[in-house]
């Protein structure tokens, strides 16, 4: 399968721009799945719940809605995009798969980073797997990152891939995929922003370096630091069936959840 992520430098509060600059990227590289950042058309320091609010849109709808359908039809791909998410509830920070037949399935962030505890709800999407093609998809955004149990399921589940849309702003994030990717046999595809956001008296500098990485942990390619590049790669899915270590070890066929359910215990408990 060719995969893609971009990396870009989103400008707040100029979904249109943005809009306008991924697809330029996306149309300058075929691929069969694209991965975009966190949160890429809106921006991602708020400092208001009104400007969530403007910036957000329900699923199935609005104008980056829209056009990343338009044009998963048209180039006949799929497109995993990170974006701020209108509820009933409320506001969730959330990615959309879209594909050419007009799928679109919905993960909404579980783990949330510093204040975006203030405008976001805590997701409540299950951690589950999208079929798309031969491979199965599944999806976490950013400081998911630093829960292993979030990979760990989705590779439980089935996924193939960890599509995973990031605003990076912590150094560790990127050689921590490679082992994700190690301990679950799994190719990952983290699609980070570049720059710096300063709005009013808040800001962060963010880290690039999107990157792929294979069912080994090595790092298919890593981008620069600052710059704004697509890059697509081949992979063979089939990598990620085989969870053999060695003729004696498999990954998930080894695994001893029965001691891994027994936290509360002592270790005298046991040689009693
Ligand atoms: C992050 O979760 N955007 C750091």
């Amino acid at each position: 399968m060719q995969v893609a992520f971009v990396q870009m430098e989103p400008r707040f509060g100029y979904p249109e721009a943005n809009l306008e600059k991924v697809l330029a990227m996306m149309e300058s590289k075929p691929a069969e799945l694209y991965v975009l950042p966190e949160l890429f058309a809106s921006g991602y320091v708020f400092i208001s719940p009104d400007e969530v609010a403007k910036a957000a849109d329900k699923v199935g709808d609005g104008l980056v809605y829209r056009t990343i359908a338009d044009f998963a039809k048209a180039r006949k791909c799929a497109v995993i995009y990170g974006f701020p998410e209108k509820a009933s509830e409320g506001y969730f920070n959330s990615s959309l798969f879209v594909d050419e037949f007009g799928n679109h399935k919905l993960y909404r962030k579980i783990h949330l980073f510093f204040e975006e505890k203030q405008y976001f709800l805590p997701g409540n999407s299950p951690l589950g797997t999208i079929a798309y093609r031969d491979t199965k998809l599944g999806m976490m955004i950013c400081f998911d990152w630093i829960f292993p149990e979030t990979a760990r399921c989705l590779a439980l589940a089935g996924a193939d891939i960890i599509c995973h849309p990031v605003n990076l702003v912590m150094s560790y994030c990127q050689d921590s995929m490679k082992t994700r990717s190690i301990e679950n046999r799994i190719f990952t595809i983290t699609a980070n922003r570049i720059g710096e956001e300063k709005r009013g008296d808040k800001g962060f500098k963010f880290t690039g370096k999107s990157q792929i990485t294979d069912c080994e942990g090595n790092v298919i390619y890593r981008a620069d630091v600052d710059k704004e590049e697509i890059f697509t790669a081949d992979i063979n899915i089939e990598d990620a069936r085989n969870k053999r270590v060695n003729d004696l070890n498999d990954l998930f066929g080894d695994r001893r959840v029965e001691y891994y359910n027994r936290l509360g215990e002592t270790i005298d408990g046991i040689h009693q």
